[in-house]
């Protein structure tokens, strides 16, 4: 792993981001982090649409900026590392735009919110890949691996759940895939693309970004598998929240 020099900015800087990372998975569980979006959204606010298109638009500008000074020279690993992020990115504005079929708003302070950690992620990544990691290693391989899983995983899963939207916009059981084991396989394929994108860069701060979303992705599933069960009288009984058999 890579550490960074521990000058006072960096040192408090990090430990906001250790303190967001360990307080996010209880403040989601308990209904305290503010993150009103899809099942769990606001009375009122802006079209989930636009919400996520600048939710996910805002991190893909903060990264150029972040790289602008690298990018003309960079190395293989700088634009692999570049090219994960910039992919994951591109990828949700495009599926917000044209994949998923959402049926109401979300908060604008949730847009806010959101769109300010991407944004301090995608740059805080691109910022570091500045100073990579020397060599490739067959960690970075499996990195690439789990990067590809994650996002051909997610897509599949995101995919499932837009086809269930085929006449109506109410929330249905999910079905196919990872659904028959548990209600958010496309939160565990997203942790698979940002663990991915952890050991291709090994940046400290990308390891604190990849806790942040293993325990917010967790600990929002745990709350929609007692959605869906309070929800529907029939719901499959075996099914677990984010990691199959297990959790
Ligand atoms: N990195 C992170 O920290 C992080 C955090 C959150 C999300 N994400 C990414 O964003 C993706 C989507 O997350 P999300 O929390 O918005 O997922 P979600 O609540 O499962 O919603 C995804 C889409 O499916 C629809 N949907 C969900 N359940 C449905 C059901 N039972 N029946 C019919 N339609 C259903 C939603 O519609 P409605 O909008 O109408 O509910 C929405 O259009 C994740 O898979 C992940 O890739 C990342």
């Amino acid at each position: 792993m890579i550490f960074p020099e521990w000058t006072t900015t960096n040192q408090i800087l990090y430990a906001a981001l250790a303190v967001l990372a360990v307080g996010v998975g209880p403040a989601e569980y308990y209904g305290q982090s503010m993150m009103f979006y899809s099942k769990f959204r606001s009375v009122s606010g802006i079209p989930s649409r636009v919400s996520m298109v600048i939710l996910y638009s805002a991190p893909i500008v903060a990264l150029l900026v972040s790289a602008r000074s690298y990018l003309p020279n960079a190395n293989l690993i700088q634009w692999i590392v570049f090219g994960s992020v910039f992919t994951h990115f591109s990828k949700r504005v495009l599926e917000s735009l044209f994949l998923h079929k959402y049926s109401s708003h979300a908060g604008l302070l949730t847009t806010l919110l959101v769109a300010s950690f991407y944004s301090t992620a995608a740059y805080l990544i691109g910022w570091m890949n500045g100073n990579p990691f020397p060599s490739t290693d067959g960690w970075f391989a499996l990195g690439i691996v789990l990067f590809i899983v994650g996002i051909g995983g997610n897509f599949y899963h995101h995919k499932l759940l837009a086809d269930l939207r085929k006449d109506s916009f109410d929330y249905f059981i999910p079905r196919g895939g990872l659904f028959e084991f548990a209600v958010c396989p496309h939160y565990l394929f997203e942790i698979l693309t940002w663990l991915g994108i952890a050991l291709l860069s090994r940046h400290l701060a990308a390891w604190l970004i990849l806790l942040f979303i293993v325990a917010y992705l967790t600990a929002r599933s745990l709350r929609t598998l007692k959605w869906y069960q309070d929800k529907f009288s029939d719901f499959p009984k075996n099914r677990k929240a984010i990691l199959p058999l297990v959790l």
